[in-house]
């Protein structure tokens, strides 16, 4: 197994290039089971997540092949509409093959997510707007086995609480449904917006893209002329690596973003007290004179992303102050929390908000990754603590973030991956 060893106390300096949203090519390489043709993605990051799916994808009997960043996929040969434990069981994600096999095949069979570790995370609002468009769903010895012989019916649904993966499962399931499907209550998160995007350029006829209320007009169960995909950039990535920036108060510039997407990270950092050059596709954080303590509570997009909570819990103490977070989305996304007070953080918990207090001179430990972003918390403390941090578990790294130890060796940094 490997860890990551980082020094503390070192300043960063340069750009860093982010890669494409894991977010966006999930639901993107999902979606290929919609086409009719072989289809090139680019801009891929080269994670574990999208191999996972890639693996369950030609476990199906796809064609897939990955160099560099540039994925190509033909379902054409897909036999299989199973998605089996030992994949699925590794990433949540997977759920996302649900629609579209459904669509496709009238019936398919995958595996149940299972519980996770920032909490239950059901699937609850994605069968029961299945079963709205006419989906059969029976629950067997661990699989959702879904049958709709006679294709998926357009109807409306409302989503009783904003989901991403949620909508864009049943976005797919709408492109291929018989009629008119009416999504109210849609997360508009720029990944969901992207799928959109791309089913449009597919043919499909989608009113009020980038709005929480959709219309999809189904293609009665043809498959999809599906065009090339550039992946868009990683909103959560570039976050991590600005908190990195703001944690070591050095300028550094993230290139390859979308800073509109950024937004209400880079104005968070503001109320901290950096500043930014912004230019098209780049963001440049300048040092603040003193970081100043925040307020944050996540949200569903353009909100605070719970994504990158973790990551400014670690910033937090460094601020001047006292910090509340209030997580709003997941029940049990703290699991940093006592990582971060071995290394001397001071943060208390009470239900969904943690208090931290700042000014913390942060001390070099032996730490454990639990969940992806949680980890990267544990990667901008080591930034600033005294002495050489050893990050355990960092397979959970490798599922999200591209290149890490090189990105950051990049950029100044001194840390190095070792095998215990
Ligand atoms: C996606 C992201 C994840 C991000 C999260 C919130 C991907 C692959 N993952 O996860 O990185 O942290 O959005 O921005 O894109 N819920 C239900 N029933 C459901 C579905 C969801 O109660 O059927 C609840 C969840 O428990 C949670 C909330 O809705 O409290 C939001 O979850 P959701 O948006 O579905 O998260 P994911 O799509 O799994």
């Amino acid at each position: 197994m490997y860890y990551l060893s980082i020094k503390g106390k070192q300043k960063l300096k340069g750009s860093v290039s982010i890669s494409g949203a894991k977010n966006s090519a999930l639901p993107l390489l999902a979606a290929s089971l919609l086409s009719k043709n072989r289809i090139t993605l680019s801009n891929i990051p080269n994670v574990v997540d999208v191999k996972t799916l890639l693996k369950l994808l030609e476990n199906l009997g796809a064609y897939a092949k990955m160099e560099k960043d540039i994925v190509q996929i033909d379902t054409m040969t897909v036999k299989s509409a199973c998605a089996n434990y030992d994949i699925v069981r590794k990433m949540r994600a997977s759920i996302l093959t649900l629609g579209p096999l459904l669509a496709r095949f009238g019936h398919c069979e995958v595996s149940m997510p299972g519980g996770c570790a920032i909490g239950q995370r059901p699937i609850d609002l994605h069968l029961k707007a299945l079963e709205q468009m006419g989906a059969v769903i029976e629950l067997k010895q661990g699989y959702v086995v879904a049958k709709a012989p006679n294709g998926l019916k357009g109807t409306t649904i409302i989503f009783d609480k904003v989901t991403v993966t949620g909508s864009e499962n049943i976005l797919m399931a709408a492109a291929l449904a018989h009629g008119v499907t009416k999504l109210v209550n849609v997360a508009k998160e720029p990944e969901v917006v992207q799928l959109c995007e791309v089913l449009r350029d597919a043919g499909v006829n989608i009113e009020g893209i980038g709005t929480t209320n959709l219309t999809v007009v189904g293609s009665y169960g043809e498959l999809l002329d599906m065009q090339n995909i550039k992946v868009i950039p990683d909103r959560i990535e570039a976050g991590t690596y600005l908190c990195a920036g703001a944690i070591t108060n050095s300028k550094i510039t993230i290139t390859d973003v979308i800073p509109k997407h950024m937004e209400s990270i880079t104005l968070k950092l503001q109320q901290m007290g950096f500043s930014f050059d912004i230019k098209e596709n780049s963001i440049t954080i300048i040092p603040a004179d003193k970081i100043d303590a925040v307020d944050i509570e996540t949200s569903e997009y353009p909100g605070f992303p719970t994504d990158v909570q973790a990551q400014f819990m670690a910033l937090c103490t460094q601020a001047n102050g006292t910090s509340i977070i209030d997580e709003r989305l997941f029940e049990n996304r703290f699991m940093h929390v006592s990582e971060l007070a071995r290394m001397g953080a001071n943060i208390k918990l009470k239900g969904h908000s943690a208090t931290v207090e700042g000014n913390m001179d942060l001390i070099a430990a032996d730490v454990m990754a639990t969940d992806l972003r949680a980890s990267s918390a544990l990667i901008l403390a080591a930034l600033v603590a005294k002495g050489v941090t050893k990050i355990h578990r960092i397979y959970h790294l490798d599922r999200g973030y591209e290149n890490l130890e090189g990105k950051f060796s990049a950029l100044g940094a001194r840390i190095e991956r070792l095998e215990e």
